[in-house]
């Protein structure tokens, strides 16, 4: 698998603010991760890149120069608000922009803690293009999310950075904790763990202004979010067998391939290490006769903590639902709906158009089954998740699917149909 998505932009931005020299191998491919890479050139970062592999020249943490013009994030929310974290923290004046769809991504979520922390930062109706007057003088907060999202957690931690004293993040959902593990082992001194209160699952992250990082080489193991789709087709099609190495194995990244154990399909984890302060895996998938859940009648449900930590990985689980019995029902997933599209209305419309029996919430939807797909044209709204995920949804589908947009899984993974076709026996 490609490297991953979310520890690729951590890894570049925060070697990018180290004191020295940082290699950091197997970093992401995609279009996303290279608009990081771009942002942090545009901030004075020297990078050489020779293929997967980058020698990141670290300018310190208040070495990053003024840029001469707005720098665009592409379609990357990721890129956008970390390195917003960061600005905020430079005593300069930045702007960030992004594609339509990022320029409609809800932006208050990290502009709101960002000024309580002593930045401005001006926007359109909270969204991009974002213009951000940094100050290398911030105060240290204790914030609580109010959204799970690791993406808010991250910017603040990383605006905390450049604050004086300590600066707290409070969330009630665990959501993924690479930028802690990166911090971690760049030799930030952060503090993570159970928070004394409710509800049962808070946690807090917690980081010291003013530090200074050490350069470190980074070894980036597979993205599980990409291997999600071949895990699901494996899972799938019968008479399937497949081995993916070295993917990353984060416990707040792997609950999708729980999930699946748990529905009775045949997925084994094996071989664990840690390298960079990161566990990573061999993960083990054949395709059963039939996925064994037995004779439910009511759906399974997917809902309240498990959200956060397969947020991008429920189109596909829901694909995967309408081959089982009783389907799937997802609840409080209402964050789908400001990913790069709104992934609830495609996915509802997608798998109606292949014949399945959905029903649409707020918060989620509710997908009838097992049923028997059949192929159709996919409006994908130029979103690489919907792409790959109905790409796994044609795959089991009688007759031929045409998915819209589908050059845009190069967001996250450039190479997925070549691999798929690879992979797949005609
Ligand atoms: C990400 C966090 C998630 C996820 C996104 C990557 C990250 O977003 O959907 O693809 O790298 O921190 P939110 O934090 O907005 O939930």
């Amino acid at each position: 698998m490609p490297g991953d998505k979310s520890i690729s932009h951590r890894a570049a931005m925060i070697a990018a603010l180290a004191n020295g020299v940082s290699r950091i191998k197997n970093y992401a491919n995609s279009t996303d991760c290279a608009a990081t890479l771009w942002c942090l050139q545009q901030l004075g970062v020297r990078i050489d890149q020779t293929e997967n592999d980058l020698v990141i020249h670290g300018v310190g943490i208040d070495g990053l120069r003024a840029p001469t013009d707005a720098m665009d994030c592409g379609n990357s929310g990721t890129t956008m608000r970390l390195l917003s974290g960061i600005l905020a923290g430079q005593n300069f004046v930045s702007t960030l922009t992004g594609d339509e769809s990022l320029c409609s991504r809800p932006m208050q979520r990290i502009i709101e803690p960002l000024e309580a922390m002593g930045a401005q930062i001006s926007a359109k109706d909270g969204r991009a293009p974002l213009t951000i007057y940094g100050s290398s003088d911030l105060k240290a907060i204790d914030y609580e999310l109010l959204i799970a999202s690791a993406q808010v957690k991250s910017c603040i931690l990383l605006a905390g950075l450049h604050a004086g004293g300590k600066t707290t993040v409070i969330e009630n959902e665990v959501t993924r904790d690479h930028t802690e593990r990166m911090l971690d082992f760049f030799g930030v001194s952060i503090e993570t763990g159970k928070a004394e209160r409710e509800p049962e699952n808070a946690r807090l992250a917690a980081v010291r202004g003013r530090a200074q990082l050490r350069a470190r080489d980074v070894s980036i193991p597979g993205d599980i979010s990409s291997a999600a789709y071949f895990i699901a087709a494996a899972a799938l099609l019968r008479g399937s067998s497949l081995e993916i190495n070295e993917v990353g194995a984060n416990p707040t990244r792997i609950i999708f391939v729980e999930r699946l154990r748990t529905l009775g399909f045949d997925v084994l984890t094996t071989n664990i290490s840690e390298e960079s302060n990161e566990p990573r895996g061999d993960i083990r998938v054949s395709s059963l006769e039939a996925p064994s859940r037995g004779h439910y009648k009511s759906p399974f449900m997917i809902q309240g903590s498990q959200i956060p930590q397969l947020i991008d990985e429920l189109p596909l689980l829901v694909v995967v639902g309408s081959q089982i019995q009783g389907g799937i029902e997802i609840r409080d997933a209402k964050e789908l709906r400001v990913k790069e599209s709104d992934r609830i209305a495609a996915t509802v419309a997608g798998l109606r158009a292949m014949g399945a029996k959905v029903e649409e919430f707020v918060d989620g939807l509710r997908v009838a089954g097992p049923i028997r797909l059949t192929g159709a044209t996919i409006d994908a709204r130029g979103d690489h998740r919907i792409v790959m995920a109905f790409s796994i949804a044609a795959l089991i589908a009688d007759g031929e699917t045409e998915i819209t947009d589908a050059d845009c899984v190069g967001v996250s993974f450039p190479e997925f149909f070549d691999l798929l076709d690879s992979a797949v026996e005609r």
